[in-house]
């Protein structure tokens, strides 16, 4: 491990390890991939000016959400099918990220029952797809504060499946259709289908979404499976009102981008946003979510605002801070980093943006997150 020095570090022993249609699902955007692109784009945009001669010692990268002293203002955004591509690695993320004292979205179209997440990190947050049917509404929601879960984060933005050419091309499908090209790059990565694949079914049986919706799943490879994911063009507003009354906890809408949806939001009493265009994996052309901070602020106003897609470095970190975000999300890397080495791999990847934001932190004269403005940011750019 001693060559992963950074984030994008992660990705080239994850995509050795995997079979291409698994590693093509992770990394793909939509279409032209130009929303995906755009996530990583914006970051060149912004240039930082430091203060000097300030003392910096004892600086904290504590950082305060919903009532939680978090070790640092990022978390790990919720992914689906991941133990399909790391060893229980949904377990492995949860684990890391309460280890390092970090928010954990555990996604709901994973394939690990949300009780043992909850035991492995019980600071962790729970993500759902929703249909939109009441009956379904209220059972897994009853289901998730069973739990324990004091957060619940309603992924608003796939209404409809996105058009992911590169899937297509790469052999990824749902239902997972086993062709001979499929079983043929399983021959060339026999790690994978040792150490993850075979091994996972031995000790939990056949892949199913264990999470979607109140009981048990479809298993990964059925029609079953691809239809629930598929059923989801109904969900609205007034059931957002609906999970609001029921879900007692706290209440985060993610997948915003427009500053009308975070005002509609706040107006349904949720207490945060994640602005996201799902990792460039949705709409194409969708703006970044760092694109949608500035103004989205207002809007926004005492409810968490919150941003992910393309975080890869501390100045990512910051500069996102800088523009009016509360908190940060991280997803593929970390994920590339429970393939590349499980919970060891995830804690390191933790550890590396951690340490980046801090020498960042310290290097702009500041003394925590907490302290990042729009000041860090040339004049020019500041947010008005
Ligand atoms: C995702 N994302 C996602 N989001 C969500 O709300 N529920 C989910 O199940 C998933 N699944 C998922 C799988 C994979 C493989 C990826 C890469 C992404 C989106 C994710 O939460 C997040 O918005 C983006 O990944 C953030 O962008 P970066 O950090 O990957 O650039």
């Amino acid at each position: 491990m001693t060559k992963l020095l950074s984030l994008n570090d992660f990705e080239t022993p994850a995509r050795r390890r995997l079979p291409r249609p698994l590693f093509g699902y992770i990394s793909g955007g939509t279409e032209t991939t130009a929303a995906r692109a755009d996530n990583h784009a914006v970051f060149s945009e912004y240039r930082l000016v430091p203060r000097v001669l300030r003392g910096v010692e004892g600086r904290s990268l504590m950082h305060p959400l919903f009532g939680h002293d978090w070790q640092a203002p990022f978390g790990i955004a919720p992914m689906g099918i991941v133990a399909l591509m790391a060893r229980d690695g949904d377990v492995a993320m949860a684990r890391a990220a309460q280890a390092e004292g970090i928010p954990y979205v555990l996604s709901g179209s994973s394939l690990t029952p949300l009780e043992r997440v909850r035991e492995a990190n019980p600071d962790g947050w729970f993500q759902a797809y929703l249909p939109g049917e009441d009956d379904r509404i209220r059972a897994l929601i009853e289901r998730v504060r069973k739990a324990g879960h004091e957060t619940l984060v309603l992924t608003a933005d796939t209404a409809v499946l996105a058009n992911r050419e590169n899937n297509i091309r790469s052999g990824f499908s749902t239902p997972l259709r086993v062709t001979p090209r499929l079983l043929w790059d399983f021959g060339l990565h026999p790690r994978w289908v040792f150490g993850t694949f075979l091994l996972g079914l031995m000790t939990h049986g056949m892949p199913h979404f264990e999470n979607s919706f109140a009981e048990r799943g479809a298993p990964i490879i059925s029609q079953r499976a691809a239809r629930d994911f598929g059923r989801k063009d109904h969900l609205n507003w007034e059931h957002v009102a609906l999970i609001r009354d029921l879900w007692k906890g706290r209440l985060v809408i993610k997948g915003l981008l427009s500053p009308l949806d975070v005002a509609e939001a706040r107006k349904l009493g949720c207490d945060g946003v994640i602005l996201s265009n799902h990792g460039g994996r949705q709409l194409d052309y969708a703006i970044s979510g760092v694109r949608a901070l500035t103004v989205s602020r207002e809007e926004a106003g005492s409810m968490a605002l919150m941003v992910d897609g393309g975080i890869r470095r501390g100045t990512d970190v910051v500069k996102a801070l800088a523009l009016g975000a509360d908190f940060v999300w991280v997803g593929r890397p970390m994920l590339y980093a429970a393939v590349a080495a499980g919970e060891a791999g995830v804690t390191k990847a933790i550890g590396i943006l951690k340490r980046e934001l801090h020498r960042d932190i310290g290097l702009l004269g500041l003394m925590s997150p907490g302290e990042v403005s729009g000041a860090v940011l040339e004049a020019a750019q500041l947010p008005c």
